[in-house]
């Protein structure tokens, strides 16, 4: 009920009004934000690469209608990638594009403008020497993201795809996608879908997620594992073990903010471990997914909204 509401106000413009208006928010939102700055963004992952960690940037932003906004969107990716080569980061930096931020949903060819877009970062990332993952929104993207990610393969064959456990097509597209070249992130999926394409009950995502990590890492491709759950790290470990996969040929990923001490715990042990780092003024959307995920967050929330 409360992950639905939530998750409804994320699409709210007035709910924004309200949350964005409130000067409380800064604190709590920057448990989940970097800052909003490429040079925060640089920062944090210098500070990051530093305890032994891989970083994905987000610059935030989504679902536009604007396609001068979608053309800033890319210039902003392509000025981060170049502080990074910059500074020698890139090795340890990818970053992480919403189709909706860069076109996809513009009324006139938005997959089009949005395949083009992608394109261009996909070619600065390259000139940086690291890659690019498109992350998966709603389901009613799934199937352009999908297409959209073929084509720029063609060219940047390391690009790398989201998918989401809770639909149900999904292990079907991990079949089709646990392929030799392929990298794919696999996270439980944070948006509200209809029980017509999505599981709804949490014990049935996580049997689900369980599902795709098998196929995965019995797959040919690269399995980014994207989840803070002790419970799916420790199967996601014993699965690839049981695969006799090497601890480079597979990735956990972890949100910046979540569960830090064990991104730490997990990169000391081995593993890599990335830490996808969101950063910009965008952050509405993004936060309000973060709050829906547990709702102990939002007892934190509005406690610190009545300053207590
Ligand atoms: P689960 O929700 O069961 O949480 C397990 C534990 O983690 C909790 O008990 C709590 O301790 C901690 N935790 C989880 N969320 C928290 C939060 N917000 N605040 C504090 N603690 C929290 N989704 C999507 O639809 N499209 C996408 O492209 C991506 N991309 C993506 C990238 C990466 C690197 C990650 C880690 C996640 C995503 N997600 C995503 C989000 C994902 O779908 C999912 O909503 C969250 O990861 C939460 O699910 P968990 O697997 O962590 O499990």
């Amino acid at each position: 009920m409360l992950r639905s509401a939530l998750l409804a106000a994320a699409g709210s413009a007035n709910v924004r009004r309200l949350v964005e208006a409130n000067p409380l928010t800064g604190p709590v939102v920057d448990r989940y934000v970097a800052g909003t700055t490429a040079q925060d963004a640089v920062e944090v992952t210098r500070a990051l690469s530093s305890r032994g960690l891989h970083v994905s940037l987000d610059h935030l932003g989504e679902d536009t209608r604007d396609s001068g906004q979608a053309t800033d969107t890319v210039n902003a990716y392509r000025a981060v990638l170049g502080s990074l080569s910059d500074e020698g980061s890139a090795a340890r930096a990818e970053v992480s594009v919403k189709l909706s931020a860069v076109g996809q949903f513009l009324p006139k060819d938005g997959e089009k403008i949005a395949l083009e877009n992608a394109r261009l970062i996909c070619e600065a990332a390259a000139a940086a020497g690291t890659t690019v993952t498109l992350d998966m929104e709603d389901h009613t993207t799934t199937d352009s993201t999908l297409d959209i990610l073929r084509d720029l393969r063609v060219d940047f064959p390391s690009t790398g795809a989201v998918l989401q456990a809770y639909l149900r097509r999904t292990e079907q597209d991990c079949r089709d996608l646990a392929t030799a070249g392929s990298r794919v992130r696999l996270c439980k999926g944070a948006y509200a879908e209809p029980a017509s394409v999505a599981f709804q009950e949490r014990a049935e995502v996580d049997r689900a997620y369980v599902r795709c990590l098998r196929i995965l890492m019995q797959g040919a491709g690269y399995p980014m594992v994207a989840t803070h759950d002790p419970r799916m790290v420790a199967i996601a470990t014993d699965l690839a073990a049981r695969a006799r996969r090497s601890p480079e040929s597979f990735e956990f990923q972890m949100l910046y903010g979540i569960r830090p001490a064990e991104q730490v715990r997990l990169a000391a042990d081995g593993h890599r471990l990335r830490v996808y780092v969101a950063y910009g003024d965008e952050w509405y959307g993004y936060f309000m997914r973060r709050l829906a995920e547990r709702p102990a967050n939002l007892v934190f929330f509005a406690r610190s909204l009545l300053g207590r």
